[in-house]
């Protein structure tokens, strides 16, 4: 037995095995470039379970299904030895199990035991708040990190996923407080600069926020692609919120589409980008047929109802209609598989929310109102961030215009803005009703 740096103890006698397992956990939490060397380390130590649970909670990140079971070698390994092993081992192996098999609840469930017993486990924490991001559970992150916050306070990285959880809770000023906190110790904390642009979305903070994201900008590029993208995304949405269309376009083509367009964290930033373009009333036209190739398998995968929604209004504005028919129908007949809560998210969200998506991206304005507005009080449990989640909010709204149904989308942009004050695009929405 030996004890790994946050002092918790681990089935090892090998010092090495302790070395991979901090740095895991380091280059997961801080978003590093290395932390897939935890693979080469499983390979050669296959007698440490957890490490072999580690090397397998890698693929839970490339969010497709037939990634997720590439896992099972590794998972195999580490299932071998429960009995041998300590109880906070035992409940890992068990969440990083269910999580790869695609059950979300249960995973989270044990994370949630493990933040309860064992809260200096941040490896289980960070990827408890991928699972939340893919199950919308945003009150159950924040208890988890919350917990994880207090039994941590001198790892950055952690207070970052304890604002993000605040931010997504919609207690934008709190978030920012411990952002700006975990900042203060690492300026380098990529996680709470991302927060920080959530928050300066979500309050419509739109100078200080592009001044802000362009300050950390250069700090980025020794990142993954995936900090890259994802932060040049957030800080595209706020030039568009300035209606800088030239500023968006240029951020899409250097750093966020075409660097690795078969990974589905890309997909993601570059259809919502598009997407908030089109929103805002900007043209996109051959940059949907350079996705569409890399993107049709992964429509038709069924982890989250976000990821379905997103992609069908790709292809569908990528002019691929049979596609979108094929996948739309097999996404109907996984919901119709599904029992409990998970058959309400499929069927009573997510299914619609993907109808009318589909039905915005062809143009049918009234049917895509019809479908986005009665749901979107509960779209958080289809996945996807607070943001990402925005471009069914804003399409409901554009729908709403574009329909003619002005008494509706007066309402809706009044209910939209809230206190916020007010952007230039939203004016620009004003003007159009
Ligand atoms: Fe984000």
């Amino acid at each position: 037995m030996k004890y790994d740096s946050r002092g918790l103890p681990v089935t090892t006698d090998s010092d090495a095995v302790i070395r991979a397992i901090d740095s895991y956990a380091h280059e997961l939490v801080s978003l590093g470039s290395n932390s897939a060397l935890v693979r080469a380390a499983a390979d050669s130590n296959p007698g440490c379970a957890i490490l072999q649970a580690y090397a397998a909670s890698l693929f839970l990140y490339s969010q497709t299904t037939a990634d997720a079971k590439r896992a099972a070698p590794y998972l195999s390994r580490a299932i071998e030895r429960l009995g041998d092993l300590t109880e906070r081992e035992q409940v890992f192996i068990r969440a990083v199990n269910a999580g790869c098999a695609g059950d979300f609840e249960s995973a989270l469930q044990l994370y949630e035991t493990i933040a309860e017993r064992w809260p200096r486990d941040i490896v289980a924490a960070k990827i408890a708040e991928f699972h939340f991001f893919e199950t919308g559970l945003a009150r159950r992150q924040l208890d988890v990190m919350s917990k994880a916050a207090a039994a941590n306070p001198d790892i950055s990285h952690v207070l970052a996923m304890h604002a993000f959880a605040l931010e997504l809770n919609g207690d934008r000023d709190r978030a920012d407080e411990v952002a700006l906190t975990a900042l203060a110790i690492d300026y380098d904390t990529m996680w709470a600069q991302h927060c920080r642009a959530h928050v300066f979305a979500g309050q419509s903070r739109i100078a200080e926020g592009i001044a802000a994201m362009e300050q950390y900008a250069p700090s980025w590029n020794r990142y993954s692609h995936y900090v890259i993208s994802h932060n040049w995304f957030h800080l595209a949405t706020l030039y568009l919120a300035d209606l800088r269309f030239d500023a968006v376009s240029s951020a899409y083509r250097k750093y966020i589409w075409g660097v690795a367009p078969d990974a589905v964290v890309e997909h993601t930033d570059a259809i919502l980008l598009l997407w908030y373009v089109e929103l805002a009333g900007g043209k996109v036209d051959s940059e949907w047929r350079e996705i569409a190739p890399h993107i049709r398998a992964n429509a038709r995968d069924h982890l989250f109802p976000f990821l379905n929604c997103i992609y069908l209004y790709a292809l569908a504005r990528a002019g691929e209609s049979k596609e979108v028919a094929i996948a739309i129908a097999e996404m109907e007949r996984h919901a119709q598989r599904q029992s409990g809560e998970l058959a309400h998210v499929w069927q009573r969200v997510g299914v619609p929310i993907a109808k009318g998506s589909i039905a915005f991206a062809n143009g049918d304005y009234d049917r895509a109102a019809d479908l986005l507005g009665p749901v979107l009080g509960e779209v958080a449990c289809g996945g996807g961030s607070d943001e990402q989640r925005g471009v069914f909010i804003e399409s409901y709204l554009v729908a709403l215009i574009r329909a003619g149904r002005k008494d509706e989308a007066r309402s809706a942009l009044t209910d939209y803005i809230a206190d916020r004050p007010e952007t230039s695009l939203q004016r620009r929405w004003s003007s159009w009703i």
